[in-house]
């Protein structure tokens, strides 16, 4: 037997036609007529065959809690955040990782194989984060859990924050998380960049800090971020996320932040889902939509992944865990509907997002991990027109999720058949 699993006959993202063999948990070959004498063979002709989707942002340890103990009648982040104040007293252990464990089923169905998820870390019991990690262990072998340490009530305004956090960087969180804009004055957010991007270099740690998630465009702790990077020595390991003061800022100011973003390799995750509905709130019209630059920061060469933030919590009340959701409102914000941007927009949500979070073993080629979806579309594109069904989804060598293809019979006078709304389009 030559390979343990032959996927047959996909189109991959790239629009090339290829056969992929597995063996183990890796993927051993990748070209067109493979052998077929394999422990078993999925027949992906005519579909698209793609590395898993990547979350770059999410929040697990609030997801599926709408509604508990009431909801975000302003809609706004400030009172999203005030009522996870209410809830966070009434977590359990239990919860957080039940609700969390159904989440990562959802996500498996969808084909979301890598996720970061902040967790919060003002409550002294670190109780959310010893679930999460009980969660990140339990899921390891189809889900790249990444956990980040976030202060959500503000790493000085929230007086045990800072402790709290060095606890579940030792417990074994991953990446150092902030919210800069959310202490009490600009000045010890600038220092709480400051101090966290330090804790990171000293302990050989990722960076990702909720940034600049507001409508003021004087929010400018992204300049100290990007600063900081370049201090500490910490390029290509220094994510900023929402940015969405950006929207607002002086164009002059964005025209000279852009390239020292892009000199010190600070990536950026927008949440289009999150950023639409959340900022412009104080807006009459016209309302801004609080998207940050993402042609923009493309076209400067900055890393940029599309992120989902929240489903159904204090933040959102809607969300299924499918990424082509979060690339298609990215897409339609930032307008990006040229052939290139909306297969940029696809990549945003796969291997950008990867990149993002250094997890070197991803991606379609020889020698990676066999982590991939089969989708009932025939290119990234179509996938984001369609958010179609996840007919197979492989994790680690192993088929985790199948689901069949979806197609309404018509009953039209005189005209009975089917229709799948699939459509050649152009990459
Ligand atoms: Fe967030």
């Amino acid at each position: 037997m030559t390979f343990d699993l032959l996927v047959r006959g996909g189109t991959l993202p790239d629009g090339t036609t290829a056969d992929i063999g597995i063996t183990g948990e890796t993927i051993a070959a990748i070209a067109p007529n493979l052998p077929t004498d394999a422990g078993r063979i999925v027949d992906a002709s005519g579909n698209l065959v793609s590395p898993p989707f990547v979350d770059p942002h999410f929040h697990m340890d609030a997801t599926l809690s709408y509604g508990i103990p009431r909801i975000n009648a302003s809609g706004t982040l400030l009172e999203g955040i005030a009522l996870w104040g209410e809830l966070k007293p009434l977590l359990t252990h239990e919860a957080v990782r039940d609700r969390a464990l159904a989440y990562c089923d959802w996500a498996v169905s969808m084909g979301l194989l890598a996720i970061r998820s902040h967790v919060d870390v003002c409550d002294d019991r670190l109780l959310a984060v010893e679930a999460l990690l009980e969660v990140k262990k339990l899921v390891a072998p189809y889900i790249d859990l990444q956990l980040v340490a976030f202060p959500q009530d503000g790493f000085y305004r929230s007086p045990t924050a800072r402790a709290n956090t060095l606890r579940a960087l030792d417990m074994g969180v991953d990446v150092v998380g902030g919210i800069p804009h959310f202490e009490r004055t600009m000045d010890d957010g600038k220092r709480s960049v400051t101090e966290l991007c330090e804790i990171a270099a000293s302990r050989g740690l990722l960076v990702d800090m909720h940034c600049d998630e507001t409508d003021d465009p004087l929010s400018r702790h992204i300049e100290q971020l990007v600063y900081e990077t370049e201090r500490l020595g910490l390029q290509g390991r220094v994510n900023g996320s929402h940015l969405t003061s950006m929207h607002s800022m002086d164009n002059y100011y964005v025209s000279k932040l852009l390239p020292l973003m892009a000199e010190a390799d600070v990536s950026a995750i927008p949440n289009p889902l999150i950023n639409i509905v959340i900022q412009g709130r104080h807006d009459t019209y016209p309302k801004r939509r609080g998207q940050t630059r993402v042609p923009e920061m493309l076209k400067a060469g900055i890393r940029v992944g599309f992120g989902q933030d929240c489903v159904l919590d204090p933040w959102y009340p809607l969300g299924t865990a499918d990424m082509l959701d979060v690339a298609f409102m990215g897409l339609h914000v930032a307008q990006m509907t040229s052939p290139a941007d909306m297969k940029t927009c696809f990549d945003m949500v796969t291997e950008t997002s990867a990149a993002i979070m250094h997890l070197d073993h991803y991606g379609l080629a020889v020698g990676k991990r066999a982590s991939l979806v089969v989708l009932d579309a025939g290119n990234p594109i179509e996938a984001i027109r369609l958010r179609p069904e996840r007919l197979c989804v492989i994790a680690r060598g192993k088929v985790v999720a199948e689901r069949k293809r979806q197609e309404t019979a018509l009953s039209l006078a005189g005209r009975p058949g089917s229709v799948n709304r699939r459509h050649k389009t152009p990459q």
